[in-house]
């Protein structure tokens, strides 16, 4: 899959987004290590801090499925028009999980711009339990 049909997967996703609290809406679509596709939309809920961010939900997709590593993700959002919608950082810690230094995070916007970052430049300085055995 490349990236063109990833962030169509994630714009698909994205229209199941449930977000009529704030009217913002949110696909992602990963590519694990096998090459298996997971997406996830953003779930908002009355009681906010209940919500969930589409990346959130597309990391659950791919370890409920079976997958470990995040090859790339695609992370599509806006209002009415796409924009280029950073991962928050929670998700920047979340997809840091489930990532190696190849793991590559694509955005884009309206205008059909595709902007590609790496981990480190997304959360550099990252906390990693030293401990962590995966
Ligand atoms: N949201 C995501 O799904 N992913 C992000 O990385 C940023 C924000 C969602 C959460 C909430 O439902 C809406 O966008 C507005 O914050």
């Amino acid at each position: 899959m490349n990236d063109e049909q990833l962030i169509e997967a994630a714009k698909e996703a994205r229209e199941h987004a449930h977000a009529p609290y704030s009217n913002y809406f949110v696909g992602a679509a990963i590519v694990d290590e096998n090459g298996d596709v997971h997406t996830g939309c953003n779930v908002e809920n009355a009681a906010y801090p209940q919500g969930n961010c589409a990346e959130a939900n597309a990391i659950g997709a791919m370890v409920t499925a079976g997958g470990k590593k995040i090859s790339v993700i695609a992370a599509v959002g806006g209002g009415e028009k796409l924009e280029f919608c950073t991962p928050c950082g929670g998700c920047r810690q979340s997809i840091l999980e489930f990532s190696d230094e190849n793991t590559r995070v694509i955005l884009i916007d309206e205008e059909g711009t595709i902007q590609k970052y790496s981990l480190d430049e997304l959360l550099p300085l990252a906390f990693r339990l030293r401990q962590a055995r995966l």
